[in-house]
């Protein structure tokens, strides 16, 4: 039985993304799982970021940002970064996540995370209460030994990887599952009477 609730903001799944703002000398991190790819080309994506945290207006300030994607390994951490303020402390020091310098941007990158984007803020608008960033990507470093492929970026093995998965409502974390099917091929066998 489906019962309405009228307007939720409940997604799941989400990644746990760890947006890091900054220099290498002053940076700070925040937790966010709303974040998507919003086109291809060229490659860029959005994150809402609140604004009564201390991100929002040091993204619009510095006018870039890194967004770097937190494995399980370092979950106590990723959740630590999104319960405190970088108004109050430096979440590098306090979780002893690791700095280091992006290609492209002055924004430091994390290194224990697998893949990081480097951004250019293209574009900042309120979305209702909540700051919309839209972060063209100019750089991404992938480490290697999580590739199938160590010349395609495309060729995650996600079970090395070990994403941290964030399920909206319920406020848990979760790891990934076991491979369903090949995607854009498994619903062919629905086209079957071509
Ligand atoms: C799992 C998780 C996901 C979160 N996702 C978001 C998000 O998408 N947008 C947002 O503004 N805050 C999000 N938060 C809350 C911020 O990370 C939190 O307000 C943080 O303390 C702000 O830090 P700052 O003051 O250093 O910017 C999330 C927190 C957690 C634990």
């Amino acid at each position: 039985m489906k019962t309405t609730f009228g307007p939720q903001r409940i997604m799941f799944p989400c990644p746990t993304a760890l947006v890091v703002t900054g220099t290498m000398e002053n940076a700070n991190i925040v937790t966010i799982a709303w974040i998507s790819i919003l086109t291809s080309s060229p490659p860029t994506l959005g994150i809402s970021v609140g604004t009564r945290g201390f991100s929002g207006n040091e993204i619009k300030e510095n006018g870039e940002f890194s967004v770097n994607i937190a494995t399980v390994e370092i979950m106590n951490e990723a959740d630590f970064c999104g319960i405190t303020s970088g108004r109050e402390i430096d979440k590098f020091r306090e979780t002893g996540l690791t700095k280091m310098p992006s290609k492209i941007i002055k924004s430091p990158i994390i290194k224990e995370c697998p893949l990081n984007l480097e951004c250019i803020l293209t574009d900042a608008r309120m979305v209702g209460s909540t700051n919309h960033f839209t972060g063209k990507i100019v750089e991404t470093h992938i480490d290697t030994e999580k590739l199938k492929d160590a010349g395609d970026p495309g060729s995650f093995d996600i079970d090395a990887v070990n994403p941290l998965i964030y399920i909206g409502g319920a406020r848990e974390y979760r790891k990934i599952g076991e491979k369903a099917g090949d995607a854009y091929s498994t619903g062919r066998k629905l086209k079957s009477k071509e």
